[in-house]
């Protein structure tokens, strides 16, 4: 859990160049190579009713990354994260415009399930579902018949190993998830999450529940899969997102304020309302 490690994967090119301008080949062989956008949000507008929650948010999640959103409380993160797979359009009144895109695809148009498998989620409580362990983290890949029932158990030891929780459940994979501690339960909820193999993984505040040394496991492990992984996750944590993510994104009041590197987003925003928020004068 060093911040220098984290930092040091980080893309030498400004996040903000546009992706015509990498497309030019003269700028392009002189630029550092940055990362195809694995998902990528343009003008994208949430209305709760009449309640507008988002105000033209364009954003772009490099493949392979690590992408943080911040901001106070109600800013819009959430309502942000959710429309990422889709989770909050089954809301009454719920209307979203602008586009979001999966690998250059349209996810408005996608198949929802398809989506989801390939956008997984974990949310700021750990949801076990009342099953064992073994079975929590097969559940997906049974729904979905992605492997046969011999290949389970690799399957599941091999998402629990990637979620850094094997060696604490290997001998009860057959008892209930349910009596799993907090910090168990939510990296089970990881394992389960990975064990479909998603693209990108959602979470939202995933710690906000935990204590220090379950957090440091959870920071260690988001760390340790995003070479196979895009990842987006939501914390109120400031030094969390100093110590993950390779990106970060203040929002406030429904808008995307400012979006680059985490160390300059840290140490030189180029707004003032980020430096009152990460000095702490509001929020
Ligand atoms: N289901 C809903 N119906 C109506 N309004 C909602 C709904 N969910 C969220 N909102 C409103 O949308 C705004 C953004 O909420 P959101 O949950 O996205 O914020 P957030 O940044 O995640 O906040 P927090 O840090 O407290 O989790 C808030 O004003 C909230 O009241
Ligand atoms: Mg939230």
């Amino acid at each position: 859990m060093t911040p220098a490690r984290a930092h040091s994967a980080m893309p030498q090119t400004a996040m903000n160049t546009s992706p015509s301008e990498f497309n030019h080949p003269a700028q392009a062989s002189a630029q550092v190579q940055t990362p195809p956008a694995k998902m990528r949000a343009s003008n994208v507008s949430f209305h709760y009713g009449t309640f507008r929650a988002l105000y033209d948010v364009t954003l772009e999640f490099p493949a392979n990354k690590v992408t943080a959103l911040i901001g106070p409380s109600g800013c819009g993160k959430s309502t942000f994260l959710r429309s990422l797979n889709r989770i909050n359009e089954t809301i009454r009144g719920a209307r979203i415009e602008g586009e979001i895109t999966l690998d250059g695809e349209d996810v408005l148009k996608m198949d929802v399930t398809g989506l989801r498998r390939r956008v997984g989620m974990v949310f700021q409580r750990p949801n076990p579902f009342p099953k064992s362990i073994f079975e929590n983290v097969a559940y997906g890949v049974r729904v979905n018949g992605l492997a046969s029932r011999s290949e389970l158990p690799d399957i599941v030891e091999k998402s629990l190993r990637r979620a850094a929780l094997w060696d604490e459940v290997r001998d009860k994979l057959h008892e209930s998830a349910h009596a799993l501690s907090g910090g168990q339960q939510q990296r089970l909820c990881i394992a389960r999450g990975l064990a479909v193999e998603p693209e990108v993984l959602l979470l939202d505040e995933p710690c906000s529940a935990l204590d220090p040394i379950a957090t440091a496991k959870i920071e260690d492990l988001l760390v340790a899969i995003k070479d196979q992984c895009t990842i987006v996750i939501v914390t109120h944590n400031m030094q969390q997102a100093a110590r993950v993510a390779d990106n970060t994104g203040f929002f406030l009041l429904g808008r995307l304020i400012e979006h680059d590197r985490t160390d300059v987003i840290f140490k030189n925003p180029s707004k003032k309302e980020t430096e009152d928020y990460i000095t702490g004068r509001f929020g």
